[in-house]
């Protein structure tokens, strides 16, 4: 099945995780793809995992080569709005047009009570996972409105917009504006056929949650979480029998909302949860 051929897919936070399934399952369904990441690590964010490398980017741009499809990479920072526009400005020369986008760059966050945050963990928190996706958006649409064809963006929010984990307010509340975001510019856009949607992952099998830091906001119980502590009270949340969601699980929703079997869907916040809501 390639309905996406001939279409041109922007991706950020690509060098792994659901970002790298997203820019190989948009190639696969035929498009080109244009996949940016920070690619370097920040230790000054105090996260407790290493962000996405340059090494890993050059893997999601071999494996989408692979497939066939052209690709282009840059080093961007999604909270530098300059650097996006000049990275998409010299990949859509390159590639003639653009159609998706997909604005999935994102941190995790510590578990921390809203009132212990720091001003700078919040800021950097909203910088990334709220304002990077804004500012990635903005970026793209006037490619979008000028190639006259519609389009598809789809914004990665997360199930803690929908439901509540304690210990995560920055984040939750990132997440949270990402859904106000998507609305507002599906209502704005919908007169140029552009479609824009959030998807809502639980618990996903990548570098930002398989770390120690993450499992605490899981098993607050536990001073030193395992992984298998961590599982186990992430399957205690779902109701199907799965204790984390696979990146490929993402990609098939965000393919289906690139495509135009979605062609009448803009403004939904989309779950991929397992049931996680139910609960
Ligand atoms: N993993 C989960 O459980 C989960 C659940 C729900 C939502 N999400 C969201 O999914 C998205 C993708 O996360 P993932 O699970 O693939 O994690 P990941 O850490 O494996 O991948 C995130 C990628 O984003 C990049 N990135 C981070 N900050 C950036 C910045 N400022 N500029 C450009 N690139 C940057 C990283 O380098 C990394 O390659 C994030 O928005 C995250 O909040 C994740």
């Amino acid at each position: 099945m390639n309905n996406l051929t001939g279409k041109v897919a922007f991706i950020t936070g690509a060098a792994r995780g659901q970002g790298r399934s997203h820019a190989i399952e948009l190639a696969r369904a035929g498009a080109d793809i244009i996949a940016v990441d920070i690619a370097h690590d920040e230790p000054e964010l105090g996260l407790g995992y290493p962000l996405g490398s340059q090494e890993e980017l050059a893997e999601t741009a071999k494996q989408v080569e692979n497939l066939d499809r052209r690709v282009v990479t840059a080093h961007v920072d999604v909270r530098d709005g300059q650097a996006i526009g000049a990275a998409l400005r010299s990949a859509v020369a390159e590639l003639g047009r653009l159609d998706i986008v997909v604005a999935n760059a994102g941190i995790a966050a510590s578990s921390i009570p809203a009132h212990e945050i720091t001003e700078a963990q919040w800021e950097q928190m909203l910088a990334i996972n709220l304002t990077g996706v804004w500012k990635t958006c903005r970026a793209a649409v006037p490619y979008l409105i000028e190639g006259g064809r519609g389009g598809s963006m789809i914004l990665t929010s997360s199930a803690a917009a929908l439901r509540v984990y304690q210990g995560i307010a920055a984040y939750s509340a990132a997440k949270h504006g990402v859904v106000g975001l998507m609305k507002t510019m599906a209502a704005e856009l919908g007169q140029h056929s552009i479609r824009v949607n959030s998807v809502h992952p639980t618990q996903v099998d990548t570098p930002m949650i398989m770390n120690n830091e993450t499992y605490k906001i899981f098993r607050p119980d536990l001073e030193h979480p395992t992984k298998e502590d961590f599982e186990e009270a992430s399957a205690s949340l779902h109701i199907l029998p799965v204790a984390v969601a696979d990146p490929l699980d993402i990609s098939k929703a965000v393919v289906f909302l690139a495509s135009d079997d979605a062609r009448l869907i803009t403004g939904i916040t989309l779950p991929i949860d397992a049931g996680l809501l139910l609960k």
